[in-house]
């Protein structure tokens, strides 16, 4: 199966597919095509032209509208023909031509055990609220902000001298792991969407 990964910033999720996909080969059934983010400059980028990978960046700044971006981040992603797109801290909403195109195989990972604490700050407001446990949850997107029928969740324990970047990392060491797992699962078994429900044969 083929993957498009969508980033928008130090791109370890995106790295820990691309060791898992070295070290299993072929039998982890995907492989990474292309990386595309919304900004340059990003060590995820980086980190995918390092493994030789094709990239591209569409800006929204760069197009005079919301749609006309939506379009174009469409057809960048068409262009390589994905099986399944993975948002791995990808930071913008997508609109609804992305979603016409690549709904039901696109797939986001967010740092918080959805449906508490959607949006850009999830570990923030986890943090803030006082919650004892958060964690990180695999989904798919659908047409609202981190909403989409749920794939898979871990659980992570807030620690009392937690700060935010000190809970993230801990999150992101389950969620690596976690999106690895269930990116593998859909490649290789097929999967159907019933309402809320994902079901990986
Ligand atoms: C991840 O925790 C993701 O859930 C959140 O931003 C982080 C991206 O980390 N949206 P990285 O770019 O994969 O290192």
């Amino acid at each position: 199966k083929r993957l498009v990964v969508l980033v928008s910033g130090s791109g370890t999720n995106l790295q820990a597919l691309l060791d898992a996909i070295a070290e299993t080969g072929p039998a982890y059934g995907a492989e990474v095509v292309a990386v595309g983010a919304d900004r340059d400059g990003i060590e995820g980028l980086a980190r995918a032209e390092r493994a030789g990978l094709p990239t591209f960046v569409c800006r929204v700044k760069d197009y005079d509208s919301r749609e006309s971006w939506d379009a174009a981040l469409t057809e960048a992603v068409a262009a390589y023909e994905p099986d399944l797109v993975v948002s791995a801290g990808f930071m913008k909403i997508v609109g609804k031509e992305f979603l016409a195109r690549f709904g039901g195989r696109f797939v986001n990972t967010h740092p918080a055990l959805l449906p508490s604490f959607p949006g850009a700050h999830g570990v923030r407001d986890a943090l803030a609220y006082g919650a004892k446990v958060t964690g990180c949850t695999v989904h798919f997107v659908d047409d609202g902000v981190d909403t989409g029928p749920i794939i898979a969740q871990g659980v992570v324990e807030v620690r009392d001298e937690d700060d935010e970047s000190a809970l993230h990392e801990r999150i992101k060491e389950v969620e690596r792991r976690l999106l690895v797992e269930v990116v593998g699962r859909l490649a290789r078994n097929g999967y159907r969407i019933e309402g809320r429900k994902v079901v990986i044969q």
